[in-house]
């Protein structure tokens, strides 16, 4: 167990293995990480670990690496393959809870609400003012998304049925026909998303071709009024880009819950009132992170003791079953 998680989980995956935890929950280093897994079957994991070949090769009797995030950029997929050993995430558990959380973040950002709410704590607020902290409207606008994938879907249903928002999406396929029909959502080109959404959102799985997929040249495209929030993963954006953007009010404002680097964050995003910054937190509600340990739990049980493994990254490792 390389962090530290619910005792619930932890008690029962004692029932099952010798477990070695981490009740400190520090983030251990690379060689750390590998000093742990010496003699391990299996690993739980989160994003803050790292599973690369090295890792892989130094410790050939691990079985499986169970992530509890639904993103997996920090395991090397292909490594794991090629040695046998079995990865899984934690799709669909967070997918309303990270949804919610890409809305709220979107709509604070619009309505300047992190900002205001740190003018009124200092003390500033004396009066009344026509044009006081006056933002942007989340209502009837166009909402961008980019990636559309199961929590793009859910932020869209969210925008179309609730705000009666226009919905336009960059995916790299279009949605069948009756998954945009009830949202009334397009598929246009990334151009055309940047150029025209008012409120776009990242929700995007990072990789070698998603990283920088938001740099200067992205965020010029973008309209002057528009706001950018990120749920996705830190490196999609440039950040260094994005807060010259934003010091520039090249975009209205912006709202980031995934850092490059993080939890470092650009110095010059600290110091912008215009961006709303969190830390990693869209899928942090108590229900929907118990739902994310249980689901790892549940994938480290089966791939450990012979049964199916829920929620497998590349279940081509597993044994297939016999054909009758
Ligand atoms: C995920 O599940 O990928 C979230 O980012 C939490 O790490």
């Amino acid at each position: 167990m390389a962090r530290a998680v619910f005792p619930e989980v932890l008690a029962r995956l004692r029932t099952f293995f010798d477990v070695l935890d981490n009740p400190d929950d520090t983030v251990w280093t690379p060689a750390e990480l590998s000093v742990k897994l010496r003699g391990r079957h299996g690993a739980f994991i989160t994003g803050s670990e790292c599973i690369d070949a090295a890792l892989l090769d130094a410790h050939p009797q691990l079985r499986a690496v169970c992530n509890m995030a639904v993103g997996y950029n920090n395991i090397d997929i292909a490594a794991c393959t090629a040695r046998g050993v079995l990865a899984t995430n934690t799709p669909d558990v967070l997918t309303e809870t990270t949804a919610d959380f890409g809305f709220a973040l979107m709509m604070a950002t619009a309505r300047r609400i992190s900002e205001s709410e740190d003018f009124l704590r200092r003390g500033d607020w004396k009066k009344w003012c026509y044009d006081m902290f006056t933002g942007s409207d989340v209502h009837g606008a166009t909402l961008g998304i980019l990636g559309m994938g199961r929590i793009g879907q859910a932020i869209a249903r969210r925008g179309a049925l609730g705000f009666g928002m226009k919905v336009i999406y960059h995916n790299r396929s279009p949605l069948p026909a009756e998954a945009e029909g009830p949202l009334g959502a397009r598929w246009v080109d990334k151009e055309r998303l940047l150029r025209e959404a008012d409120h776009l959102l990242l929700v995007l799985p990072y990789s070698a071709i998603s990283h920088h997929a938001i740099g200067s040249a992205e965020l010029a495209l973008m309209k002057p009024t528009a706001t950018l929030t990120n749920i996705a993963r830190g490196g999609i954006v440039d950040d260094a880009a994005l807060a010259a953007a934003l010091r520039e009010r090249r975009i209205a404002a912006a709202g980031l819950d995934v850092f490059e680097g993080e939890p470092a964050v650009h110095p010059d995003l600290l110091t912008l009132p215009n961006v709303v910054l969190t830390p990693h937190i869209a899928s942090a509600s108590v229900a929907t992170r118990r739902a994310m340990a249980d689901l790892a739990a549940d994938n480290l049980i089966a791939a450990l003791t012979g049964g199916r493994p829920p929620t497998p990254v590349n279940p081509v490792v597993l044994p297939q079953p016999l054909r009758a």
